[in-house]
C-alpha cells in the first residue's frame, strides 16, 4: 500500500477503514475481517458507541498492536481543556489501549468557541506520550488559521467530508499549504448519497475494469488524499484495498472533479460552522 508521510514525520497507509455503526458482536468481527483483508488504520469516535469494539478487535486480532494505527475523536461536550485531557484518557481506558497514533478533535464547534484549548489540550496529551499524532476533523481555514496562531503546532491531519458530490477542493487546497494530511470521511456518501449508481462515473471504471467504488478511492489518492472508508462485508473490504494497480489519467480526474455540487452535495449538510453535535 502507498504511504502519506505527516508533518510530525509519521507515516499513515493510503486508506484507512472506518467504523461507523460497527458495533456490538458483529462489529468487532467486521472489525476483525478488515484487519485480515489488510486495513492498518482502524478510525474510530467517541461518538460511534464503539470504542470498546474496536478495542477488542485489536485485541482478538493477530496483527500485533504495533502494526495498527487507531484513531479517535474528541467530544464536542469536552473542548475544555481539562475536560478534553480526561476524554483522551477515557477513551484509551474504553479501547484498552495505553496511546493512540491518531487523536482528532471531531468538529469545531465555533459557536462554543473552546476548540483552541481542545487543541492545547491535545498538543499537551501528545508531549505526555498519550497521542503519536494529533490533527483536527471538520476544521475550517479559520479554525486551522487560530489553533496555529495560539500555539505554534499545526495539526497534522484534517479529516472533512470528501466525495465526488462534495469534493472540498478549496479546503483540501488550504491543507495541503499548510503542511496538513487531508483524509475523507465518507468518501462513497455513505447510504444517502448513490455515488457509487453514479452514470458518469461508470465509464471511467469500465475503461480500467475497476468498480466506480475503486475508481472514487483512488480519485482520492491521487489528489493526496487518504479516503476513510467503511465496508461490513469482507467482500467490499478487499476490493476496498484493491486499489494500487491502476493510475487515472488527469483527463478523469478532471472528470470526477467535475461532479462537485457543492454546499448542495454535501451528505447531511453538516457545515463545521453550523453543525454541533456534543457527544
Ligand atoms: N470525522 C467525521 O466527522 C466523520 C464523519 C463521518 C464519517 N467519518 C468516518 O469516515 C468513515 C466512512 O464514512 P461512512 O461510514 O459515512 O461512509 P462511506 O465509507 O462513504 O460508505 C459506507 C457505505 O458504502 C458501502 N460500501 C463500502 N464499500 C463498498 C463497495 N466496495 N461496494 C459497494 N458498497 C460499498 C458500505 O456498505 P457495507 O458496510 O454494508 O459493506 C456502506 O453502506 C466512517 O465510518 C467514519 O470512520 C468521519
Amino acid at each position: 500500500m502507498e504511504i502519506f508521510t505527516l508533518n510530525d514525520g509519521n507515516q499513515l497507509p493510503a486508506v484507512g477503514f472506518g467504523t461507523v455503526a460497527l458495533k456490538g458482536a458483529s462489529g468487532v468481527n467486521a472489525i476483525l475481517s478488515a484487519l485480515n483483508a489488510g486495513y492498518r488504520m482502524i478510525d474510530t469516535s467517541t461518538n460511534y458507541n464503539n470504542e470498546g469494539a474496536v478495542g477488542e478487535a485489536i485485541r482478538r486480532s493477530v496483527v500485533p498492536r504495533n502494526e495498527i494505527l487507531v484513531t479517535s475523536k474528541l467530544p464536542g461536550a469536552a473542548h475544555a481543556y481539562d475536560q478534553a485531557i480526561e476524554w483522551i484518557q477515557e477513551s484509551l481506558y474504553r479501547l484498552g489501549l495505553d496511546y493512540f497514533d491518531q487523536y482528532l478533535i471531531h468538529w469545531p464547534l465555533p459557536k462554543q468557541d473552546k476548540y483552541v484549548e481542545a487543541w492545547q489540550a491535545l498538543v499537551d496529551a501528545q508531549k505526555f506520550g498519550l497521542i503519536r499524532s494529533i490533527g483536527v476533523s471538520n476544521f475550517l481555514p479559520e479554525h486551522l488559521d487560530r489553533v496555529i496562531d495560539a500555539t505554534g503546532v499545526t495539526p497534522a491531519v484534517n479529516q472533512i467530508e470528501r466525495h465526488p458530490y462534495f469534493n472540498n477542493q478549496a479546503l483540501v487546497d488550504y491543507n495541503n499549504q499548510l503542511g496538513i494530511v487531508t483524509q475523507a470521511w465518507s468518501p462513497f456518501g455513505r447510504d444517502k448519497l448513490d455515488i457509487l449508481g453514479e452514470k458518469a462515473l461508470q465509464p471511467i471504471a469500465e475503461k480500467y475494469g475497476k468498480a466506480v467504488s475503486q475508481i472514487v478511492l483512488r480519485w482520492n489518492i491521487q489528489n493526496g488524499v487518504i479516503p476513510i472508508v467503511k465496508a461490513a462485508s469482507y467482500k467490499n473490504q478487499v476490493a476496498n484495498l484493491d486499489v494500487f494497480d491502476f493510475e487515472l489519467l488527469e483527463g478523469d480526474i478532471a472528470l470526477i472533479n467535475q461532479l462537485d455540487r457543492g454546499e448542495e452535495g454535501r451528505v447531511e449538510g453538516q457545515h463545521p460552522n453550523t453543525y454541533e453535535e456534543f457527544d
